[in-house]
């Protein structure tokens, strides 16, 4: 899905495009030595709208927006408006034709006796990414019959847009997008989007994503046939679209994602052959191939994802030798993997039915930087190529299909790869040992495989690892101790669950794993280097690609979407650890999620300093060890439903285990030898309180306990050992 790409670019037409008009327009004045200074009246126009306003370093800090109006003031040689920031005057007249007060920091309601509808002169008014309190479009807009240019996306107005607009015939540019707030949205129903198209024919640029328009593309959109760039995302359009469509022959960008669009795309959609980015991703289209978009030769972006397509897809695309960018992932396509053509950069297919190997020929693609086609029905030998036919691949994503053989050994020392996803599928063999060359790589899926190793500490070299997936595969022996140098310093999860590991917790590579030990997570992103190699920049396809991951946590199968930036997590149920758990897990504070479940570990929880479950609701037994034994009572407050020692209330006889007696043996041990048991942590939004719950087999089922605070053991041995001697 390129949604937010399409976010991205419609800010950069945005901020872009207008200067184009602009310039445009005052190239046609002639400089005069003396400009007159601005007119009283516009100036006192303009301080009044000021003065109307909340602008302040509190919206700058919190928004990064630049207080534009902050310099408007009438002071002597300050007297000229049409020198403020922001204001542009005609040189001739001394007119206010142009205000710039876009992500100004504004804020405030906005009226029909709002100052602004005095500055008639207006040709141009940009007033993006300001907050004007979901007030309505006042009429009164009605007044600066000028505007040639009018942005008002991203400003918290609401309300019906007034048929006041739809009388400004001069428009070319009109974007009322991204008008979504809380308090309500733009809605386009009284006047019509008929209306609209009818009126307002001249525009070359319409943007009207995330209004409610609320009806079918009419007919007459045709009408707007000097059109370059069309955005109707997220408006409740409904039905089908029509072919009058196919008339806008300038059209260079139309998305109509997001809608309740049925049907096939009209034949007609091939005329549009300047189009170069056509996005009708989540809508309910269906149909076979639309042979039409073959004809589309200029277009450089397509998203049909998440619509009903169906069918097989063509094994050469038509004339579409300019794409870029292809998603065709969430659909009901069939049959072969299609051929892209050569200078193809992301190419997503996920979520479909598609048969078949991946061709050879596809080590042709060498600049492609994405391939996501997980969850398919693909299956073969990889092209042992994957790893080396282009050195700007950075997410390689096959999970969920039936591949089968060895994963290719052929990653170079060049490789951008961040991700690396190839779960679920039936690769058999080692890890390859080239992967230590993919020094970018963060995400490491090979869970549900029939892999066949040792655990590959000598991936901890790999500065940028964060996650490492092994699940459910045939990994065996133990974890050595780092002899030297620590690794895996950047890892967050480590899902080592369902393998044959023997011996030991590696207790000293506990202490190794530093991005655990951070409890402040909010800095801190999965995959951020590689869905957004430029920061906020970044307008491809890929910056909303979801990469998911299933985890075994809460003693259920999770699957994750996109993992949260706040998980941390270490999984290493079902193995055949022994020994205690180290108390080196107790520095891994910002540790989410420990599943230790089903290994031959005894309980010692030894690391627990400080233990504080109050007001937390919790119910039935506290478990019986000494160690609980050994807190206070207020420990406990605030849970009306918990009964048993140290408490007074007793439990109801239901709520008795059978096996109370467990407790023998090591002093600290709640369950010596017990099998059935796990340790979960869970995250709060404070980060600094952790959870452990403690499963049982008996009746009640899961208590649940919530730990203020893990401490290191240390201090709690020496206290303990102080006790004991
Ligand atoms: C319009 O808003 C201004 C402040 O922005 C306020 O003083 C004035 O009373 C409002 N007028 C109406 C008619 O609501
Ligand atoms: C924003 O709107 C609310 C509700 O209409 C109003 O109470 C408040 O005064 C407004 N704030 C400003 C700064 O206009
Ligand atoms: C607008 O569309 C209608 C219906 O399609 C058509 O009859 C009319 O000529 C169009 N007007 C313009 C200015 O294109
Ligand atoms: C699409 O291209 C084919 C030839 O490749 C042509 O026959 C057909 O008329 C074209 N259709 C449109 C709608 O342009
Ligand atoms: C997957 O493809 C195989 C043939 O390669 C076919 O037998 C099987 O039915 C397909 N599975 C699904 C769920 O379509
Ligand atoms: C990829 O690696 C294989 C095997 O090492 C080699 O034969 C091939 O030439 C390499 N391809 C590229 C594009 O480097
Ligand atoms: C790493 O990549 C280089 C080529 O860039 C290759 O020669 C080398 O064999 C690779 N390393 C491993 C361990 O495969
Ligand atoms: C446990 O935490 C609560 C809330 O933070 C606090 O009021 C209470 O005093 C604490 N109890 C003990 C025993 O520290």
């Amino acid at each position: 899905m390129g949604l937010s790409s399409i976010c991205l670019f419609t800010i950069f037409i945005r901020l872009v495009f207008p200067f184009f008009f602009f310039n445009f327009t005052i190239a046609n004045f002639t400089a005069s030595s003396m400009p007159p200074l601005c007119h009283d009246d516009e100036r006192s126009a303009l301080l009044q709208f000021k003065e109307n306003r909340i602008s302040g370093d509190f919206y700058a800090w919190k928004f990064d927006c630049h207080p534009t109006m902050a310099s408007w003031k009438p002071e002597e040689g300050n007297v000229d408006c049409c020198s403020w920031d922001g204001v542009h005057c005609n040189k001739n007249t001394g007119h206010v034709i142009k205000l710039d007060l876009s992500h100004s920091c504004l804020f405030g309601s906005i009226n029909s006796s709002s100052s602004l509808f005095k500055l008639v002169h207006l040709e141009w008014l940009n007033l993006a990414l300001n907050d004007f309190n979901s007030s309505e479009i006042p009429p009164e807009i009605i007044n600066l019959s000028r505007l040639s240019y009018l942005n008002l996306s991203g400003t918290s107005l609401s309300g019906q847009i007034p048929s006041e607009i739809l009388k400004l015939s001069n428009l070319v540019s009109l974007d009322l997008s991204l008008n979504d707030v809380p308090g309500g949205r733009l809605e386009l129903q009284k006047p019509s989007f008929v209306n609209l198209v009818e009126k307002l024919s001249n525009l070359k640029t319409l943007d009207l994503g995330d209004v409610s328009i609320r009806s079918m593309i009419p007919h007459n959109i045709a009408n707007l046939s000097s059109s370059m760039i069309i955005f109707l995302r997220n408006c409740e359009l409904q039905g089908r679209i029509p072919s009058s469509l196919g008339n806008l022959s300038k059209l260079l960008h139309l998305d109509l994602s997001l809608n309740e669009l049925q049907g096939e795309l009209p034949v007609s959609v091939g005329n549009l052959h300047s189009l170069a980015e056509l996005d009708l991703s989540a809508n309910f289209l269906s149909s076979e191939w639309p042979i039409s978009i073959g004809n589309l030769s200029s277009l450089k972006e397509l998203d049909l994802s998440q619509n009903r397509f169906f069918g097989e897809l063509p094994i050469s695309m038509g004339n579409l030798g300019s794409l870029k960018e292809l998603d065709l992932s969430q659909n009901g396509y069939v049959g072969p993997f299609p051929v892209p053509p050569p200078g193809t950069i992301h190419y997503l297919a996920s979520n479909n039915n598609l048969t078949g190997e991946i061709p050879s020929w596809i080590c042709n693609l060498n600049i492609l930087e994405s391939l996501v086609l997980s969850h398919n029905n693909l299956s073969g030998l990889l092209p042992q190529c994957l790893g080396n036919f282009s050195d700007e691949l950075s997410v390689l994503d096959l999970q969920g299909n039936n591949f089968f053989g060895t994963v290719p050994n052929t990653f170079i020392k060049e490789s951008r790869l961040g991700v690396i996803d190839l779960s679920h599928n039936l690769f058999q063999g080692r890890i390859p040992r080239s992967l230590i060359n993919c020094s970018k790589l963060e995400f490491l899926g090979l869970g549900d495989n029939q892999i066949s190793d040792t655990f590959p500490s000598w991936l901890g070299t790999l500065p940028n690892l964060n996650v490492l997936i092994l699940r459910s595969n045939i990994f065996y022996g133990i974890i050595k101790e780092p002899r030297t140098d620590c690794g895996f310093s950047k890892l967050r999860i480590i899902d080592l669950s369902n393998n044959r590991f023997t011996g030991t917790l590696p207790s000293k590579s506990f202490l190794c794993w530093n991005a655990m030990k951070i409890v402040n997570t909010s800095e801190l992103r999965y995959l951020q280097d590689v869905l957004s190699p430029y920061g906020q920049t970044s307008n491809d396809i890929l910056s909303t690609y979801d990469y998911s991951m299933t985890m075994n946590s809460k003693g259920r199968m999770m699957t994750y979407n996109k993992i949260p930036d706040i998980l941390a997590g270490i999984i290493l149920s079902n193995n055949s650890f022994d020994g205690a758990i180290p108390a080196s897990i107790a520095n891994l504070k910002g540790l989410q999620v420990l599943n230790l479940q089903s290994n031959n570990l005894l309980v010692e929880l030894t690391f627990l300093e400080f233990f504080n479950v109050s007001d937390n609701h919790l119910t039935g037994l506290i478990p019986q060890g000494k160690h609980f034994a050994t807190f206070d009572n207020a420990s406990f407050d605030g849970n009306s439903g918990l009964c048993g020692r140290p408490l007074s209330k007793g439990c109801e006889s239901n709520e008795t285990p059978a096996n109370e007696d467990h407790t023998e043996g090591s002093e600290e041990s709640l369950f010596s030898g017990a099998s059935d048991w796990k340790i979960i942590l869970i995250g709060y939004a404070g980060g600094l309180v952790a959870g452990l719950v403690l499963g049982f087999n008996f009746s009640t089922g899961i208590i649940g306990w919530i730990l203020e605070k893990l401490g290191t053991q240390q201090k709690a041995t020496r206290r303990r050992r102080r006790r004991r001697n």
